[in-house]
């Protein structure tokens, strides 16, 4: 199942590109999907290597994709790195990638979108009205067109996980979410897009997101199942030590994405989301419940 290292990928810039690749695929050959939006880094590869194991062909998109922006400059000032993508593309095995552009996917006319229910207005939701309504929409239209039998998602989005496979089960549609581990740099900050964007002094103090959900963690294997108590040490560690404008804090049941309860027993998640300088960064961590 393991694809040369050395295959070139297929750059598939148009919908009936990708149709004919799609069509031009043995019967029976799996295809993983990865959705991306470019500007590729190793938490990428991870799902590129994952998706590569599993199945027989491996497709990826880039698409920044508007709709997903509630902020102009946040979208213009999104990294494009077409030919180091594609670097990292073929390295990882990929054996095509749809490059669609914004007339491909929205002709003139394209008026539809999928709404994100409850879980679409809280947290990033909230910080960002319309992020998921823009996310589920281009996400539901790429597989619609891309057909895989597994798609693969980063767990630092873990609401756009959460999101994507909610929707994959209200609407049937026949495919596979495959969640992927975040991956991190080695002082423990997620990889991210953004990060390209801070500065020293701002990399530094990032490292407080990961000492806040660790605190946070240390804290539920010891115990308290108050979420009050859980969000309260994170906020310390990100406005008191590192003074970060602390978009949300939260710990969240990971079945239905809704604020944990007092003493409710299931799987909590703590999330946040912060300001550093102009750079908006995000992570979560599943906590243990033992230390
Ligand atoms: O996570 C992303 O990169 C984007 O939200 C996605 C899934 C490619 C949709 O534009």
């Amino acid at each position: 199942m393991l694809a040369s290292t050395t295959t070139r990928v297929k750059r598939l810039t148009s919908f009936s590109e990708l149709r004919a690749w799609r069509s031009s695929l043995k019967d029976g050959d799996s295809v993983g999907f990865v959705p991306t939006m470019g500007a590729l880094h190793a938490g990428h590869s991870s799902l590129f290597k994952k998706a590569r194991r599993e199945n027989e062909q491996l497709l990826a998109s880039i698409f920044v994709n508007p709709l997903q922006f509630n902020e102009g400059k946040d979208f213009e000032r999104y990294p494009k790195t077409l030919e180091e993508d594609c670097q990292i593309l073929e390295a990882q095995g990929v054996n095509a990638v749809y490059l669609p552009d914004r007339e491909d996917l929205y002709p003139e006319g394209y008026d539809t979108t999928v709404t994100a229910g409850r879980v679409g207005d809280v947290f990033e939701g909230y910080s960002r009205p319309g992020h998921f309504e823009g996310m589920l929409s281009v996400v539901l239209k790429l597989f619609l067109r891309t057909k895989p039998h597994r798609a693969y998602f980063g767990e630092k989005d873990a609401q756009q996980l959460f999101l994507v496979k909610k929707m994959t089960k209200d609407l049937d549609l026949p495919l596979t979410i495959v969640p992927c581990e975040t991956v991190r740099c080695e002082d423990g900050l997620a990889l991210s897009t953004r990060n390209s964007f801070l500065g020293t002094e701002e990399r530094e103090r990032s490292l407080c997101i990961i000492h806040a959900l660790r605190a946070a963690d240390a804290l539920y294997a010891s115990g308290v199942r108050v979420p009050a108590e859980l969000e309260s040490v994170m906020r310390q560690c990100l406005q008191e030590e590192a003074g970060f404008f602390v978009e949300y804090a939260a710990v969240v049941d990971d079945k239905d994405f809704q604020s944990a309860q007092e003493n409710h027993l299931g799987s909590w998640r703590a999330i946040l989301a912060v300001r550093v300088g102009a750079t908006r960064l995000i992570d979560n961590l599943l906590l243990s419940e033992s230390a």
